[in-house]
């Protein structure tokens, strides 16, 4: 397995494989930045109409929103946290024991992008990956090691998927798309990634993730409360997406823009490092299944409003999107000719 970057930055410099071009790196941090203004929405609210319309407001704004008072229990992400820590710090061999490196199974562990093989430069970031989906057959491939893993992480998926279920619920009234549009083979196959960013000896010049669009409906993001990293690309600014205590950072990823025809914003964003600290995040990507097709809810499809994608099943978009950097390549791949 290429090497996992918690197994070898204590003590060094940063390794010129890690250094970025000019143009895609950090640079200056600590610059103010607006500091926020990422929408915070209140799950725990009664006027439904209210809470629909701050959501549909922040996705279409931002793409990213915060939830509070999801229902998820405080203990349950305190506990989901320190689990998915205690991971990242054991050690390389055990970590190795516990999942394979090969990126087909259904859990596996890589460093970098899932590119590392192929890509010029890489990025500081060590991750853990695995489906959730159905949870019977799933957990057999997760980790044996932390030994409460399976049983944290079950608990919390099932959660954070009820969740995910919620949030797309009050998506689909607002957009107007049958609420059991999402209910099919479209949220199948959620996915956890449990990403780990050591800390790094120069955080100007290198990156945990790159500017990129989640390939998925939504994900649905738990990060620690008091460690910056996350940052939000909005009119050719970086926005930091400061912790709050026991909320959850939502974003919308890019197959729900391509569902909604582009009235929602698959949003851009990536992951800085810092030098004092290891960061730990969980994403719970809500995606289909492999042969659902992927395409504009048909009542969001008019004269005045032409697809602006085509279908293709979710298999052929995601192989795409693991091979192409190029963001722009991805895009003309799933437009329509005439949009
Ligand atoms: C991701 C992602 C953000 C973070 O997993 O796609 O953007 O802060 N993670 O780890
Ligand atoms: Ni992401």
């Amino acid at each position: 397995m290429e090497q996992l970057v918690a197994s070898w930055y204590n003590g060094r410099s940063l390794p010129e494989t890690y250094v970025l071009p000019l143009e895609i790196r950090p640079g200056k941090l600590n610059v103010p930045v607006s500091t926020n203004i990422i929408p915070v929405v209140d799950l725990g609210g009664h006027d439904e109409t209210a809470i629909i319309q701050q959501i549909l407001e922040a996705s279409q704004e931002f793409g990213f929103f915060q939830v509070i008072n999801h229902g998820v229990p405080s203990n349950l992400l305190d506990e989901a946290m320190n689990v998915c820590k205690e991971f990242h710090a054991m050690s390389a061999k055990d970590k190795a024991v516990q999942c394979s490196n090969d990126l087909n199974k259904n859990c596996f562990l890589y460093t970098s992008s899932q590119r590392y093989a192929t890509e010029k430069y890489h990025f500081w970031r060590d991750s853990l990956t695995h489906f959730c989906h159905p949870l019977e057959k799933q957990i057999q491939f997760w980790p044996e090691k932390p030994t409460r893993y399976r049983n944290v992480v079950s608990k919390y998926t099932t959660e954070v998927s009820k969740l995910g279920s919620t949030i797309l619920g009050l998506i689909s009234k607002g957009l107007g798309v049958s609420p059991e549009h999402f209910s099919n083979g479209l949220t199948e196959n959620p996915k956890m990634i449990v990403n780990h960013y050591p800390p790094c000896p120069d955080p100007t010049l290198t990156l945990g993730v790159p500017k990129h669009r989640d390939p998925v409906l939504i994900n649905i993001l738990l990060q620690e409360d008091d460690l910056c990293g996350l940052q939000v690309f909005k009119d050719e600014e970086w926005i930091d997406v400061e912790p709050i205590p026991h909320a959850f950072v939502v974003n919308i990823g890019y197959v729900l823009q391509i569902i909604s025809n582009g009235k929602l914003k698959g949003a851009e964003h990536r992951v800085v490092t810092n030098s004092n600290s290891a960061r730990t995040t969980a994403s719970f990507f809500v995606s289909p299944s492999d042969e659902t097709l992927i395409e504009p809810a048909k009542v969001l499809v008019n004269t005045s409003s032409p697809a602006l994608y085509r279908s293709l099943p979710y298999k052929d978009f995601h192989s795409k999107f693991l091979v192409t950097s190029d963001w722009k390549e991805l895009e003309k791949f799933v437009r329509t000719t005439s949009a």
